[in-house]
């Protein structure tokens, strides 16, 4: 089965289960180049992206294009999507037993589209894959899940209300073609881009990822 195909039908899995928790709100499933070597993993959709069933479309998602854009690179280069798939009510923060029960889900989505590097965006989403690590600290910095090198960085949303966080934000996207290309150097050094202050922890194993 091809990519495009193979996330058609996970997201007919998802569209399917009855198990999971918000079903009341619409399926925002994920979106972009199946075979890019950069996904995005966001917290879950807000007011915007459970209207249209879209990743990223409001305010945050703006501010995300942009970013994407300042890279070189087009949203629809990219693969965007969030841990949580559908809305939490009145757009409050996704609880850990929502997270857990689209954990599965995100791990396929993961395996599918096998990007090189996951830029989380938020905490909810660096804490998935490393639940010690703190925003603040480690926003920029670069980890590794088994092969995959996640990288942290500040939500877009938190970028809109403080310019220091923006201008963090920034710095970090435009090392982002960078860390494509060394990509290969890096997973064979397993060495940081930015050592410094750096607590790269023990990558953990995919199937022992502890959630919360
Ligand atoms: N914030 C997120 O984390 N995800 C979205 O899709 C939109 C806003």
């Amino acid at each position: 089965m091809n990519k495009a195909a193979a996330l058609t039908k996970l997201r007919d899995d998802i569209s399917k289960d009855i198990s999971l928790p918000l079903r009341e709100a619409n399926l925002v499933f994920g979106e972009g180049n199946p075979g890019s070597e950069v996904m995005f993993i966001g917290e879950a959709p807000g007011f915007y992206e459970d209207r249209e069933g879209r990743p990223f479309v409001g305010q945050a998602g703006k501010l995300l294009n942009k970013l994407i854009e300042e890279t070189g690179w087009k949203r629809e280069d990219v693969y965007i999507t969030n841990i949580v798939k559908r809305r939490p009510p009145s757009n409050r923060d996704p609880l850990p037993e929502e997270i857990e029960a689209y954990e599965s889900y995100l791990k396929t989505q993961i395996e599918i589209i096998n990007p090189k590097i996951i830029a989380t965006l938020g905490r909810f989403s660096m804490n998935y894959f490393f639940p010690a690590a703190k925003i603040s600290k480690d926003q920029g910095q670069i980890f590794w899940w088994n092969d995959k090198l996640i990288y942290p960085l500040y939500h877009p949303a938190a970028a809109l209300r403080s310019t220091a966080v923006l201008e963090d934000l920034k710095k970090s996207f435009q090392k982002l073609p960078e860390l494509v290309k060394d990509y290969e150097k890096l997973l064979a050094e397993r060495k940081d881009i930015v050592t410094e202050g750096s607590p790269t922890p023990e990558p953990p194993k995919i199937n022992q990822i502890k959630l919360f």
